[in-house]
């Protein structure tokens, strides 16, 4: 036998073994969820349920009414690791148990794996909203902490996510960190909707609709959750129950007043025959916090050019984050200029909206320009300092989040800090 035959023969057997290590390791996977599972494009019909495992597979949710009774199965067509499936024909405003499940074995289960469809009708509708909230910090811990104390057995019917939600650039790792691993309870049993910040497009592309931002997260592009469809996952709108949402895309979309988004926005929020309406972008039309809405760009195209849009069609609230203070307006319209340019005219009432203060602010069903209260709310992980803006009634650095309470034509709006604290509420009423 020659040398060389010598080595071709040790290095068959080596790769023999080799080989026979990988069939035994093939043979016992050990498959592990990595992400999930999360809630997106809830409706009143359907909801579609994501998460990742380590190896590829065919996913599967069981699901049912009761939850030892999972007497339903929907399975996806493809192997993969990153599962997404849709469940169609539920009952509407319903709850419903699930357990997610790779092949045949199921993975994993527990009575937390449950959700709630949509109702077709006006119901008493808690959301909960985060904004600048992906440092995956300790005070993003302590907010969500402060939040789960005030909410109690009250469960979150849905909740949303104002733009930052993954620092520095909007990684993986970074939403793995700054969503996945700080809010794993809520993202299992209420259903996220977010909006895209200017973070989150340092990895993601509004235009091409591409990386991580838009691969994780399911909106709605075709009207399936109720509204106009907007062909783009970049902004959305929804319903639930008397409620229209509508989410824009303040970084990477054109915000042109004539553009596909605005154009889109304009029509979505005309067309909607809600009590309430609800808007929600990343840069905040009006802020004196860590970002200036006199001089920053996004900020004052939003203004100018979103806000008359939205006024016109009867816009009760919008929410914003990108500064990480909180600051609450007035029930304003008509404001678009520099801060300079507020006027005590501009102001639909004058008083705070707190009802055992000067009273809940008032407006009437649908009706053009007749006030919007503008928040921003982003201090769901940081707390900058903030100066007066003259269309704000209260402006606050501390660590926080927005609950959002309807009860038919009633909307609670309540900042709660770190510790589950009131720091700020008011009440708007309709008709
Ligand atoms: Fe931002």
């Amino acid at each position: 036998m020659s040398k060389d035959s010598s080595f071709d023969l040790l290095e068959v057997q080596t790769a023999s073994l080799t080989q026979a290590t990988a069939k035994i390791e093939n043979r016992t996977p050990k498959s592990s969820i990595i992400r999930g599972p999360y809630l997106q494009q809830g409706t009143d019909s359907s909801i579609i349920i994501r998460w990742a495992t380590n190896i590829p597979a065919q996913g599967s949710v069981l699901y049912g009414t009761e939850p030892h009774k999972l007497l339903f199965k929907a399975t996806e067509t493809a192997i993969t690791c990153d599962h997404t499936v849709k469940l169609q024909e539920l009952e509407s405003d319903t709850k419903y148990y699930y357990a997610i499940a790779t092949s045949a074995e199921v993975t994993q289960s527990s009575e937390d794996n449950f959700f709630v469809t949509a109702p077709k009708q006006p119901k008493p509708t808690r959301i909960w909203v985060v904004g600048d909230s992906g440092r995956g910090n300790d005070i993003a811990a302590q907010v969500r902490d402060g939040y789960l104390k005030f909410t109690g057995t009250r469960h979150t019917d849905l909740w949303l996510m104002l733009g930052d939600n993954a620092y520095d650039t909007g990684t993986w790792d970074e939403y793995q960190q700054g969503v996945f691993e700080m809010y794993p309870q809520i993202l299992r049993n209420s259903v996220l909707w977010t909006a895209i910040g200017n973070h989150d497009a340092g990895s993601a592309s509004s235009e091409w609709q591409t990386g991580p931002y838009y691969e994780l997260f399911n909106p709605p592009t075709q009207g399936e959750a109720g509204g106009v469809p907007s062909g783009t996952a970049a902004y959305y709108s929804f319903d639930y129950g008397n409620i229209h949402f509508i989410c824009l895309d303040s970084y990477g979309s054109d915000r042109a007043s004539t553009g596909a988004m605005l154009t889109w926005a304009a029509e979505d929020a005309a067309e909607s025959d809600k009590d309430w309406q609800i808007a929600f972008w990343h840069h905040p039309p009006y802020t004196k916090g860590s970002h200036d809405s006199d001089t920053e760009i996004e900020l004052i195209e939003m203004r100018e050019r979103a806000l008359p849009v939205l006024e016109a069609a009867g816009v009760d609230l919008v929410l914003s984050g990108h500064s990480h203070s909180y600051e609450r307006s007035y029930l304003i319209d008509g404001h678009y200029g520099t801060s300079d340019t507020f006027t005590l005219q501009m102001m639909q009432d004058r008083g705070s909206g707190q009802e055992d203060n000067s009273g809940a602010y008032q407006k009437p069903s649908d009706a053009a320009h007749t006030g919007t209260v503008y928040i921003v709310a982003g201090t769901s992980a940081r707390a900058d300092e903030v100066s007066p803006h003259p269309a704000m009634h209260t402006s606050l650095s501390i660590p926080g989040s927005l609950v959002l309470d309807v009860q038919e034509k009633r909307l609670d709006v309540t900042f709660v800090d770190d510790l589950g604290e009131v720091q700020d509420y008011f009440t708007m009423k309709k008709g």
